[in-house]
């Protein structure tokens, strides 16, 4: 089987980091969390008190910005300024905050790099929403992993450390994030014009890997 990238998009909670890490094992390469970048940097903005809606304060902010993947036991472990942020970007609060900034191309092309830069030493697999639209349009295999909202819900619900959230308002959470992220103009969640979407709903995750694989190596 060859392959350099793959890429799987979709919206949130459609399991595409569980996926994403199974498939890597399989491939035997390593797979890149992009949304984990956005939710950096979100998690900047807030914890620097940054107004990112002024557009030279946000300059001056991406300007600082350190991110860095580095490889901890097998995985790609996101540091801002050297620090392992992990353990603090997955609030609900982060979630919306990184949905919303980044619908701005400032803060998309200061991405940019740092995820082409990884494709460049090795093979991997990329998740995120425009994987296979803008940062790698010649992927050799492009997916987009789609579930249905209510299921989608249930499982970020159950992902949960402790039920502090009502699942009717992770819904309307995911709802929300879903329209801005499909409805930006810059580099919108869409699936790419070659990608084969899979929905996710009623399938384990060794089905979706399975389906992707065999796809793969038909590619
Ligand atoms: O995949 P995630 O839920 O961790 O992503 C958080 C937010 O980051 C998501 O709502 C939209 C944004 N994002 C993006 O715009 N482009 C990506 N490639 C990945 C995430």
């Amino acid at each position: 089987m060859s392959f350099k990238i793959i890429t799987i998009d979709g919206p949130a909670g459609a399991g595409k980091t569980t996926v994403s890490k199974a498939l890597s094992k399989k491939l035997g390469c390593v797979y890149v969390d992009t949304g984990a970048l956005y939710r950096a940097v979100a998690y900047e903005i807030h914890s620097q008190k940054i107004d990112w809606e002024d557009d030279d304060r946000l300059e001056r902010f991406l300007s600082t910005l350190d991110l860095n993947f580095v490889m901890k036991k097998d995985t790609l472990v996101l540091l801002s300024s050297g620090k392992d942020i992990s353990g603090l970007i997955r609030t609900p609060q982060i979630s919306m905050l990184a949905s919303s900034v980044s619908a701005n191309p400032k803060v998309r092309a200061a991405l940019l790099d740092t995820q082409r830069n990884i494709a460049e030493s090795q093979p991997a697999v990329f998740e995120g929403r425009d994987m296979g639209t803008v940062v790698f349009p010649d992927a050799s295999c492009k997916f987009f992993l789609v579930a249905d909202l209510k299921i989608r819900a249930r499982r970020r619900y159950d992902e949960l450390p402790a039920a502090n959230q009502d699942v009717s308002d992770i819904e309307n959470q995911i709802k929300t994030r879903d329209s801005q992220d499909s409805n930006r103009k810059s580099a919108p969640l869409k699936p790419a014009a070659d990608a084969v979407t899979i929905d996710s709903s009623n399938l384990t995750v060794d089905q979706v890997v399975e389906e992707m694989i065999q796809i793969i190596e038909k590619a």
